[in-house]
């Protein structure tokens, strides 16, 4: 395969413009000589594929949630970053104070005072990586204020850009010693990518401010405290049947301290007390000490957002440990004989998403808007841990979550590696705990995309099943290129062929702001404005809307195809369309001729093809070009008793037949 890649990229070189038209240049593909025979039989219906299979994994690194899907535009809104005006740029007379506070759990805010001789007085807010706004929509701002002297005081908003050149503005009267909610509508007259957010006091007098919030109102279903309407598309357009939240390393934390605690991202978001990002740094920027968690996006927004996009929720929860890469300190690990304060979060978990509005964790559902149960039926315990440590701590909360909910899927780890030490410890312990699920990671070459394949076709099909969690394929650049798009897809047809097993799989990371990620490559890139969405992406989003009811046997030569003359194949069918669907990734240069021989299906099939394919394994997409590559579907029609197809050379195809 690398041998192809690298023959096909060459040959590319020679014949390959630029920019977006890339893709579109092609080779002319080696033509294949001969025939090759696959074999389905429509008759022998296989194992149900889980109607859940496909999902999305989400985290908050690279600007997922604050800076991302959460649509917040104003960074440390409550000035609780360890330095309090990290975000802003006060000038004039500015302190922070936390006396008296309005939020008991973010008690830090602005004291502002202007005298008429001193310079004005104010702050600036840089939002995340700037603030973007777009021309004629409207933008809810909110603060929290009281005045300290007398008088009532004219505040001025301001958005300006890179020039500062001023676009908008608006005026708001503070009046009265007690805290007040104010609120008014920014409508900028011109979009800007990334522009900067400034308030300055008009009269003079001393005020304090307090939880100043931005927010586009077009939001996902014009929520307040929403998310960002792109994005949420772009995670329906996946049509996810899982969604695992709130993160991988987020959930363990750096130290326990700043684990991830779902009982803190609930309620009213002004009194989340906020959490540093375990990827509070930015290797794109060297920037450290602006990743904080807001909790803006909390829990009941991710279980609402599973409700919109119809997948199932699959929160992670910690399980006494923090990260064991960065964290060697026994102290950091909470004992086996005080877990119960953790085991209890699994539980009420389960009480706020799934227990009666009259229970006391099911009360706080009922009161936040969701009265209704959502009907959470995975948990997963634990992200990355490994060892003794790990199984010592993830048992107490198999037996406590077993004996109070006995429905609820639970969710255990084989380590941070595909195999190897942790792996073949923890695998015999899942099944000796009789987990329902093990959450398998990787992060591999291409090479071992392509000679995975064939992974879970031998697995002990009598103990857990398989989620994998977290998975994508690195390429030497690690960027999301057709070549690791191709390689997952090609991987991915030993998911639904062993679907019987494999019950769940997410890639991941899911999101990734241009301008400040942590790490690469990601399903979904974004900058202020825009949303570009991976060959990566595509490819989950191909399988995720074939994804049929039940597996068919694909063969030639009798062997599942796996590789053979570079092609990857897969059947199944799909019970509530009648369709037989085929999935078939040809990773070699040539184009390849093959007969479907599918016993069972006779005369003419009308249907579809949908098909990714680029001749340059580096294509990409970006925010700037985000349609370089993108799957194109072709109505076909099929003769059952003599199909022939020809596959395109670097090709991932979807067919879908009616029957
Ligand atoms: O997906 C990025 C990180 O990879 C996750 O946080 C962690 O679980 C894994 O190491």
């Amino acid at each position: 395969m690398k041998q192809s890649i690298r023959k096909a990229t060459s040959l590319l070189l020679l014949f390959v413009g630029v920019a977006c038209l890339t893709a579109q240049k092609s080779v002319l593909p080696v033509p294949g000589t001969e025939t090759y025979q696959f074999t389905v039989d429509v008759n022998r219906v296989g194992a149900e594929i889980s109607p859940d299979m496909y999902g999305v994994f989400f985290e908050d690194i690279n600007f997922g949630a604050d800076g991302g899907l959460y649509a917040e535009l104003i960074k440390n809104r409550s000035f609780e970053f360890d330095h309090p005006f990290t975000g802003w740029t006060p000038f004039g007379n500015v302190t922070i104070q936390t006396k008296n506070p309005l939020f008991d759990r973010n008690p830090h805010y602005a004291r502002l005072s202007f005298e008429k001789e001193v310079t004005s007085t104010g702050l600036d807010n840089e939002g995340f990586r700037g603030i973007g706004v777009k021309e004629g929509e409207q933008y809810a701002l909110t603060f929290y204020a009281r005045t300290v002297t007398n008088e009532p005081i004219t505040l001025r908003f301001h958005l300006v850009d890179a020039a500062n050149d001023l676009f908008e503005e608006k005026k708001v009267e503070v009046k009265g010693k007690d805290w007040t909610k104010y609120s008014v509508t920014l409508t900028p007259n011109r979009s800007v990518l990334k522009s900067t957010f400034r308030l300055i006091m008009e009269t003079k007098g001393t005020l304090d401010l307090e939880h100043i919030s931005l927010f586009p109102q077009k939001t996902y279903n014009n929520r307040t405290n929403g998310l960002r309407a792109d994005l949420v598309q772009a995670l329906k357009d996946l049509k996810p049947g899982v969604f695992r939240f709130p993160g991988g390393c987020i959930v363990e934390g750096s130290n326990l301290a700043t684990r991830y605690q779902w009982k803190h991202s609930i309620g009213a978001v002004e009194n989340r007390p906020i959490n540093v990002n375990r990827w509070n740094y930015t290797f794109s920027h060297k920037r450290f000490n602006d990743y904080y968690q807001s909790y803006g996006l909390g829990f009941y927004e991710y279980f609402l957002l599973c409700e919109d996009l119809k997948a199932q929720p699959l929160p992670v929860l910690n399980c006494g440990l923090s990260c064991q890469y960065e964290n060697n300190d026994p102290n950091e690990n909470c004992p086996v004989d005080k877990l119960q304060p953790y085991i209890d979060d699994a539980l009420d978990l389960i009480e706020f998403a799934n227990g009666p509005a009259t229970s006391e964790w099911g009360k706080i559902r009922a009161e936040m808007g969701h009265p209704a149960s959502f009907n959470m039926k995975y948990l997963a315990i634990g992200n990355e841990q490994w060892g003794t440590l790990y199984t010592e701590r993830l048992e107490p909360f198999v037996k406590a979550i077993r004996a109070k909910y006995p429905d609820i899927q639970i969710i255990g780890g084989s380590g941070p590696g595909s195999e190897g030490e942790s792996y073949d410890f923890l695998w015999p312990e899942m099944k000796r705990m009789e987990l329902d699920l093990v959450d398998e990671h990787f992060y591999r070459s291409p090479e071992w995309f392509l000679g995975s394949a064939k992974r879970y076709d031998a697995y002990d099909r009598n103990g857990p099943k398989v989620f994998a969690g977290e998975y994508a394929c690195h390429t030497e650049n690690r960027e999301n290129s057709f070549l690791a798009a191709l390689c997952e897809a090609a991987f991915m047809t030993g998911l639904e062929r062993n679907a019987d097993i494999v019950r769940l799989a997410t890639y991941a990371p899911l999101f990734a702001h241009v301008d400040t990620w942590q790490w690469r490559p990601d399903l979904i890139w974004f900058d202020n404005h825009s949303v570009a969405r991976t060959p990566n992406y595509y490819v989950q989003q191909m399988y995720a809307v074939n994804a049929g009811t039940h597996v068919l046997s694909l063969t030639m030569d009798n062997e599942p195809l796996a590789g053979q003359k570079d092609m990857y194949a897969t059947a199944c069918l799909d019970r509530n369309s009648n369709e037989l669907i085929i999935k078939i990734a040809n990773t070699g240069i040539a184009q390849r001729r093959v007969k479907m021989n599918i016993s069972g299906l006779t005369g003419k099939h009308r249907g579809t093809l949908s098909l990714l394919h680029a001749m340059d394994m580096e294509t990409k997409n970006t925010v700037g070009c985000p349609d370089r590559i993108r799957p194109v579907t072709t109505d076909v029609e099929v003769d059952g008793s003599d199909w022939t197809l020809r596959l395109s050379p670097l090709s991932f195809s979807v067919y879908r037949i009616r029957l």
